[in-house]
């Protein structure tokens, strides 16, 4: 059976055609909203790398997803932007099925959970570059963050900028629209991101976020992302349109 990449109202997505986004949504704590756990797949012309490994839950879903988008060649890179469940949960699983695979980020204490696959891991630092033949896929700081291993990514030639546990939202619990971008829905609901926000990142609550607003302007003015990939929401391809709402779901969470 060929899989669909096209928008079909699940994942997977092909979001550019060389981006795939694939994962699955679980309930989440508000009662009537789905929670994405995405994970994306860029393949460049030489190389491939996996951003975030996708949550054990979505497990033969994702790999049904990007072999068949990877066709006949390998997954040369894994990327998991820090050291949760969701985000790198996977990671042993990916690199015993392509033995070649280099896991990439920062690896700090991976060594402690998979010894026997150290000597796989790159350390790498923001503005660091994968070289993927025909883009130079490149390692940027976190700004709005989880834990002090994360990292965001960007892709240069089609403009994703990877954002991790940032700019999450909720998407209607509503079948048919897990493979929805932002502008194909309901613009995100502020109070749903800032339940979010407070339980997934925690320092919202106790911190004025305001203070990180300027460098997240200046990166994104830098950039000119066309598309923003959240691991826990739909595909924002109306970054500067939505960024105050994200903004609002930062701030008022304390
Ligand atoms: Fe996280
Ligand atoms: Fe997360």
């Amino acid at each position: 059976m060929t899989t669909d990449f096209t928008r079909t109202g699940v994942l997977p997505r092909l979001i550019t055609p060389d981006c795939l986004w694939t994962g699955g949504c679980i309930a989440a704590s508000v009662p009537g909203f789905l929670a994405h756990y995405s994970c994306f797949l860029l393949k460049g012309a030489r190389a491939s790398v996996l951003i975030d490994t996708g949550h054990p839950m979505h497990a033969e879903q994702v790999e049904r997803d990007i072999t068949a988008f990877l066709g006949d060649r390998p997954l040369d890179f894994v990327f998991p932007t820090h050291g949760e469940l969701p985000h790198a949960g996977l990671l042993e699983r990916w690199l015993r099925k392509w033995p070649d695979a280099v896991a990439v980020g920062d690896m700090r204490d991976w060594h402690l959970y998979l010894p026997a696959l150290s000597h796989r891991f790159r350390q790498v630092a923001p503005g660091d570059v994968l070289d993927l033949g025909d883009r130079d896929f490149t390692f940027l700081p976190a700004i709005w963050r989880d834990l002090p291993d994360s990292l965001w990514g960007w892709d240069p030639k089609d403009r994703i900028l990877f954002l991790s546990d940032a700019c999450a939202c909720f998407h209607p619990h509503t079948p048919g629209q897990s493979d929805h971008f932002t502008s194909e829905i309901a613009p995100p609901d502020v109070p749903l991101m800032q339940d979010f926000n407070s339980k997934a990142l925690h320092w919202p609550r106790f911190t004025d976020s305001t203070g990180s607003f300027a460098a997240m302007d200046a990166l994104l003015a830098a950039l000119q992302p066309r598309l923003l990939c959240s691991a826990h929401g739909a595909v924002v391809d109306q970054p500067f349109e939505l960024m105050p709402l994200f903004k609002a779901g930062l701030a008022q969470a304390a």
